[in-house]
């Protein structure tokens, strides 16, 4: 029986599926978000191939956990360390992993060095590109090094020349640059969208499953930050890798979002040179530099991303609005959250904020939205508000509550020591914390405060 095409339409923000068109889609409320695409039944001979992640062909039976064989050599070490620790200590053999982030950020750089270190161990390493000429990668190679005789490049969108070419080469390791540029045949619509996406990335899949390959794929990001295609792709690969950062800025920092192998809030922060990318072993020194001394509305606060804290500038300028209407602005931090805390400070400790511009902003570009950041960002709001400097050798961090209260937030004995190794001098706590960090950190001043208003009168 001939196979019947029919047509379906996709939802181009979320991979929502529906057999007519509608306006609004009930998966994600985008408006005027649907496309129509042509489908071609899968054939029905293999059970579950496409998306079955255990790579075993035939039955499975159950096994008891004494039954699962693991092998030592389960993870190929990138020689990046922030990579393998984003990766949860080493790129996984038989993995898929996603690297997402906007045009220029330098996913193809990072991916061509990852190739060129592996393949530096001897093993096998294919780069696919669909985006760049042969030429063009040797340009970008030649910026970065040498490489071995085991990386091997080839331009190509074609899935099923791609999936032969693995199957003859059987490399290790392969790098797809970029999943909007590979096309299926057996899908009809154009290459970049959802369907192709979506059944590129099964084929990958199934790829990386059953021949036990990592495969990393590169993915465009939309104006809204999310991978272009369906929000499905996320859930099909193992590792969603982010680059994010200020493309004008140097630094980038790569952020696991979501993590089959290890944690999710691991970040990655590394420095685009004229060699590539260099990681940045210490970002609160990277993160501090430049800071101005003795200006009002700058104080240091302390972040802990996944297992690493990171020290992190908040700047706040409060100014007199011109405007009956006051202007907010937060960079780099959650803007809800800053109006909550000037609702605090203007309610609990009497701030006349009504009547100000503020403007808060994490120094160095950063993005965070831990909890912990609130105590710095009041201080910072308070110290510019009434044009007092802070030392420039304490540090702040707690959770601020509604009523003005400051919280306990994890990880103090951390957060305290990263603030020791840069030299600070006191650290303005959480009181819940106050006794056990005098006890397990020495040679710094703790001073514990139980509300805002407390902190405020330290300064
Ligand atoms: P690229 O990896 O091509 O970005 P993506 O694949 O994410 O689109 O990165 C390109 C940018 O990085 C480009 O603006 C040039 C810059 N770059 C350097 O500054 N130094 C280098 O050694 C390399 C290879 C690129
Ligand atoms: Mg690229």
């Amino acid at each position: 029986m001939a196979t019947k095409i029919k047509t379906v339409f996709f939802c181009q923000s979320c991979g929502y599926e529906s057999s007519k068109w509608m306006g609004q889609c009930p998966g994600c409320r985008e408006w005027n978000s649907f496309v129509e695409e042509t489908v071609k039944p899968a054939p029905k001979t293999t059970r579950g191939t496409t998306t079955s992640a255990s790579g075993a062909s035939g039955g499975s039976a159950p096994k008891t956990l004494s039954e699962i064989v693991m092998n030592d050599e389960e993870r190929y070490d990138t020689h990046i360390g922030e990579l393998n620790r984003v990766l949860g200590d080493g790129l996984v053999k038989g993995s898929l992993i996603l690297v997402g982030g906007d045009p220029g950020i330098g996913k193809s750089t990072i991916l061509l060095q990852v190739a060129g270190n592996i393949s530096g161990d001897g093993k096998e390493v294919l780069y696919i590109s669909g985006e760049e000429s042969l030429r063009q990668i040797k340009l970008r190679a030649n910026r970065i090094g040498d490489f071995s005789e085991h990386l091997k490049f080839m331009c190509e969108t074609n899935l099923s020349d791609i999936e032969e070419a693995i199957t003859r080469a059987k490399p290790e390791v392969v790098i797809i640059d970029s999943i909007q540029t590979m096309f299926n045949e057996s899908v009809s619509s154009a290459p970049g969208s959802v369907s192709q996406v979506r059944e590129s990335t099964s084929v990958l899949l199934r790829i990386a499953k059953s021949m036990n390959i990592s495969i990393f794929i590169v993915g465009h990001v939309t104006k809204e930050g999310q991978v272009a295609g369906p929000r499905v792709l996320e859930h099909m690969v193992d590792t969603v890798l982010y680059f994010e950062g200020d493309r004008h800025a140097s630094y980038r920092i790569l952020r696991a979002v979501k993590n089959r192998f290890g944690s999710t809030n691991e970040i990655g922060v590394f420095e685009m040179q004229e060699k590539g990318l260099a990681e940045v072993a210490n970002p609160s020194e990277f993160m501090l530099d430049g800071r101005p001394e003795n200006a009002s509305g700058s104080i240091v606060t302390c972040s802990v991303e996944g297992t690493r804290p990171i020290l992190i500038e908040v700047q706040a300028l409060v100014c007199r609005s011109n405007f009956g209407f006051p202007r907010r602005q937060a960079n780099g931090t959650d803007y809800n959250r800053v109006n909550l805390l000037m609702a605090v400070l203007e309610k609990r400790i009497g701030l006349n904020m009504g009547e100000f511009d503020a403007y808060v902003n994490l120094a160095g570009g950063m993005r965070i939205a831990e909890p912990s950041l609130d105590l710095g960002i009041c201080l910072a709001l308070i110290s510019s508000f009434k044009n007092i400097p802070i030392g420039s050798d304490v540090i702040a961090f707690g959770e601020v509550g509604l009523s003005g209260e400051v919280r306990s937030v994890n990880m103090g004995e951390a957060r305290v020591s990263e603030a020791k190794k840069l030299g600070f001098k006191t650290c303005i706590v959480p009181k819940a914390l106050e006794d056990k960090l005098k006890k397990s950190c020495k040679g710094i001043e703790i001073i514990g405060v139980s509300s805002v208003a407390d902190a405020m009168r330290l300064i």
